[in-house]
């Protein structure tokens, strides 16, 4: 049977593998387990689990599963299996999860990935296989785990024209952020918290330098805006810079600081996109979401703002994700319809990405010198140098002389000349360390 004929067929029992049953592979055979007769209520039909595949698979207990399952540790058996629906790649290795989903998809399989990576580096070679092969891709769990953003953005808002998307797109650094906000701690300690915790890994650079967020932010530009985006042309900052201080400074001025992904869309047809952290108001909703949940902003030109917040990770919401495009192709099987839009789009433009720093912003400047006289005016004389107005001129009480850390309010500016100025003064002899430059996040 060809592919297009397996899919036209009416099912009437859909059947499902696991490949990778580590934190989000046995979260989704939970879930599956636990709420199967609602999910099979919704489709009229049986979804059955035919087959796990991990690598030590024989060493998993799975005496919890309603049925007995196939198992194997071997990911080829899963792909060539003909009574194989629907294959699920959860092994995180990318490498490994590219060679599963172009061995699925050419044996005729949907392909359900919670695998950012692979989504973001090669989402549009995933495209192109499946729509030549006339099978459906589900990506939902890729981005803010448990909280439904890619449907919302294919479906639930798929007339409508985004402006721009925002989001809290890593827990463990807005889990850092927030204790800091909330217990007036240190990076460090909200930092070994986080790894107590299970939040934070026992290497944390790719969550804390912001590389997590990127991966991610590319994924939801390229369903927001149709443009596939590649993931080293987004510029990215981290988080651990930031100090308990700013958190002072930021309240005086009704704000905090939080680590944004965004992606907006910029004169000239194109699409800035960035993660860094930034000055975000109090009243925003983004500034709302605690600990290691997600928040993610769409900007539509006609509906405005739309905004879901949720579990960003964790086995079982992650798996609610994985099994809601699950659903999604099972009822598309049953009904007997075929998928020619892959991610959402027939057509693919190539995206314009403008370059960081053409757009005005103000922006919060933290210096922190070794105080003596004049050090504001040589800093105000570079800051006229380059054309920036100063907005305000904060100074919190009780700092050593030999680490006084003040911060300039600067009025809207285009960034790239501020950036000029702010390296400029990174130079000045009195300064103990960097100045931290934080734009203030222009949220609808
Ligand atoms: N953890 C989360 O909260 C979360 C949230 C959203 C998305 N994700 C994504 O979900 C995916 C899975 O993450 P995870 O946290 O569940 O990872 P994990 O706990 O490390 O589990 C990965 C599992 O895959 C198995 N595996 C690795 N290579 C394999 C191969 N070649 N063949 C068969 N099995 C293989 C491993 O096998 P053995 O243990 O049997 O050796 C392990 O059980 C990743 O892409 C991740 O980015 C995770």
């Amino acid at each position: 049977m060809t592919n297009n004929k397996r899919q036209r067929k009416k099912e009437s029992v859909v059947h499902l593998a696991v490949i990778g049953m580590g934190t989000v592979g046995t979260g989704t055979v939970r879930v599956l387990e636990e709420h199967h007769r609602e999910i099979e209520s919704r489709l009229g039909c049986r979804l059955e689990l035919k087959t796990l595949c991990s690598r030590s698979i024989r060493k998993h207990d799975l005496s919890w599963l309603r049925h007995p399952v196939e198992i194997t540790h071997d990911w080829r058996r899963v792909v060539e299996n003909p009574g194989v629906d629907i294959v699920v790649e959860l092994v995180g290795d990318v490498k490994a999860a590219r060679a599963i989903a172009q061995a699925a998809i050419r044996e005729g399989k949907h392909f359900v990935t919670a695998n950012k990576r692979l989504v973001a580096e090669h989402g549009m070679e995933l495209v192109e296989r499946a729509r030549a092969a006339g099978v459906s891709l589900g990506i939902e769990a890729c981005v803010a785990g448990g909280t439904p953003v890619i449907h919302a953005i294919r479906e639930g808002l798929a007339g409508e024209h985004f402006d721009a998307v925002y989001g809290i797109l890593n827990g463990t650094t807005n889990y850092i952020l927030t204790e800091m906000e909330r217990r007036g701690c240190g990076y460090q300690e909200a930092l070994t918290e986080a790894q107590q915790k299970g939040y934070a890994e026992p290497d944390p650079t790719f969550d804390v330098e912001g590389f997590d967020a990127r991966y991610k932010i590319a994924i939801l530009a390229m369903v927001c805006f149709g443009q596939p985006v590649a993931v080293e042309s987004i510029p990215v900052e981290g988080i651990t810079r930031i100090e308990t201080v700013d958190f002072a400074y930021a309240h005086r001025l009704d704000h905090t600081v939080r680590l944004i992904a965004g992606a907006r869309r910029r004169p000239g047809d194109k699409v800035e996109i960035f993660v860094r952290p930034m000055m975000v108001s109090r009243s925003s909703q983004l500034a709302k979401a605690p600990g290691p949940v997600n928040c993610i902003m769409l900007v539509g030109s006609k509906g405005g703002s739309t905004v879901l917040t949720g579990r960003g990770a964790g086995g079982e919401p992650t798996g609610v994700a994985v099994l809601s495009d699950v659903v999604e192709i099972a009822r598309a099987i049953v009904s007997g319809s075929s998928t020619s839009t892959p991610l959402g789009y027939a057509n693919w433009h190539p995206v314009k990405v403008a370059r960081a720093g053409q757009g005005e912003t103000a922006a919060y400047l933290r210096l922190v010198v070794r105080d003596r006289p004049g050090i504001l005016a040589r800093v105000a004389a570079i800051l006229a140098r380059h054309r920036i107005n100063i907005d305000s001129v904060l100074q919190e009480p009780a700092h050593s002389k030999h680490r006084l850390p003040f911060v300039l309010t600067l009025e809207p500016t285009r960034e790239k000349h501020i950036t000029l100025a702010v390296a400029e003064m990174a130079r000045l002899p009195f300064m103990a360390m960097p100045p931290l430059l934080l734009p203030f996040a222009q949220l609808p």
